[in-house]
């Protein structure tokens, strides 16, 4: 099975982590920030906190930002992404409020945004789909308007920019995960960016129980002392995790060429493909492709997408779909009540969405593959919606 997606590790990560091994600090020591350090130099934001997963770093970015001070706090989440991305406004006690995505991008919607502004709100999320960067200007300009705090979930963007302001330094503040199929990896792993100085000091305190100092600050001072300021949790990247971040990191620019070069390979190869329409790009962006998404055409094709996803899973193509409207999960449906019609646009598309296989050590020949299997499985079996239906 061709993935759809899958890291890229060398000899040269492997080295470092073993070294990491071998070294004082499995955890709280100097790689920590080292990767911090290097990692804001590459976003150009401020300042860099790592953490144990993207999840946690959108916790703690929302932990961060104030959310759930008061009670009845509304956080404008987009419609189409990961759960964790509006999990993380729940675990603060407060609501996530959907927002439709724009039919061509399946980026949130600021119109759409716009309208879902209560006295309430205190947040926007933006969440770079596929790797494609949002309209930030148009949601600087809402936040501005509204003092709503602005944050990037960039679990899919990282590389990643509009013009020379990279992903990392678009937001108040911006969330990253180095799960495995991600841009760069260290197994499990996340990180916020700011350019607030007390905010990183809050985001300090919260991966690490609300403590103020952490294992090695109190060992460098031969300090047995530390206070709790606030409830925190263990959020901590380990060194081992930083050492394969770091040489990782070293790699970002290559492995963002990559998929760029990936990408635009399909889109010739899919042209003359009629029932097969990759999602479109904002001009004037660059794209860190994390996925590469189409929309399938049941109405030409007479297959459905989930029959689609089915005959090209059982050609060795391990296709995907992200995702569908957070709202429509039972949790969700159970706490909030059925939203269906909330966001037409991301329903809509949910129905018609697949990503197609794309990481750095694909070859030409598995690209051409996928757009052949995409081209066959309508030829082979012509009109079986309407059968299944
Ligand atoms: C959009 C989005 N947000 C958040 C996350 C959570 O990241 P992690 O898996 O590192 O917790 C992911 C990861 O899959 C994601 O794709």
């Amino acid at each position: 099975m061709l993935p759809y997606g899958k890291q890229t590790i060398g000899k040269d990560d492997i080295e470092a982590v073993v070294d990491a091994l071998k070294s004082n600090w499995l955890t709280t020591g100097p790689l920590v920030s080292t990767f911090e350090t290097t990692f804001s130099q590459t976003v150009g934001s401020q300042h860099a906190v790592s953490f144990s997963s993207g999840t946690a770093a959108l916790h703690a970015a929302m932990h961060a930002a104030g959310i759930g001070r008061d009670a009845n706090d509304e956080v404008i989440v987009p419609a189409i992404t990961f759960v964790a991305t509006s999990n993380a406004v729940l675990y603060q006690n407060a609501k996530p409020v959907f927002a439709d995505v724009n039919s061509d991008s399946l980026l949130i919607d600021p119109e759409d945004v716009a309208r879902k502004i209560t006295p309430n709100t205190k947040a926007i999320v933006a969440m770079d789909y596929a790797g494609q960067p949002c309209n930030y200007a148009a949601l600087r300009a809402l936040a501005d308007q509204h003092n709503l705090v602005l944050i990037s979930d960039a679990c899919h963007s990282l590389g990643g920019a509009i013009g020379s302001n990279r992903v990392g330094n678009l937001a108040d503040f911006t969330c990253f995960s180095f799960h495995p199929i991600k841009q760069i990896t260290s197994a499990e792993g996340g990180m916020v960016t700011t350019n607030s100085d007390p905010a990183t000091t809050t985001l300090k305190e919260f991966r690490n129980h609300g403590i103020t100092t952490d294992h090695r600050q109190r060992e460098s001072k031969q300090q047995h002392q530390y206070a709790m300021e606030s409830l925190g949790f263990n959020y901590r990247l380990t060194d081992l995790q930083c050492a394969l971040g770091l040489s990782q990191l070293a790699k970002l620019n290559r492995f963002t060429r990559r998929r760029n070069d990936i990408a635009r390979f399909y889109r010739s190869l899919l042209k003359p493909i009629p029932h097969v329409n990759p999602l479109q790009t904002r001009t004037g962006i660059e794209h860190a492709h994390h996925l590469f998404v189409i929309r399938w055409d049941q109405e030409s094709t007479g297959l459905s997408r989930d029959q689609a996803f089915e005959q090209l899973r059982e050609r060795k193509i391990g296709v995907n779909v992200h995702y569908q409207p957070v709202y429509q999960h039972p949790y969700y449906v159970n706490r909030f009540g059925d939203q269906t019609g909330l966001c037409p646009k991301a329903e809509h598309a949910y129905r018609e969405i697949l990503s197609l296989p794309i990481f750095p050590l694909m070859k030409e020949e598995d690209v051409r593959l996928v757009a052949e299997q995409l081209q066959a499985i309508t030829q082979a079996k012509p009109n079986t919606l309407s059968k299944a239906a």
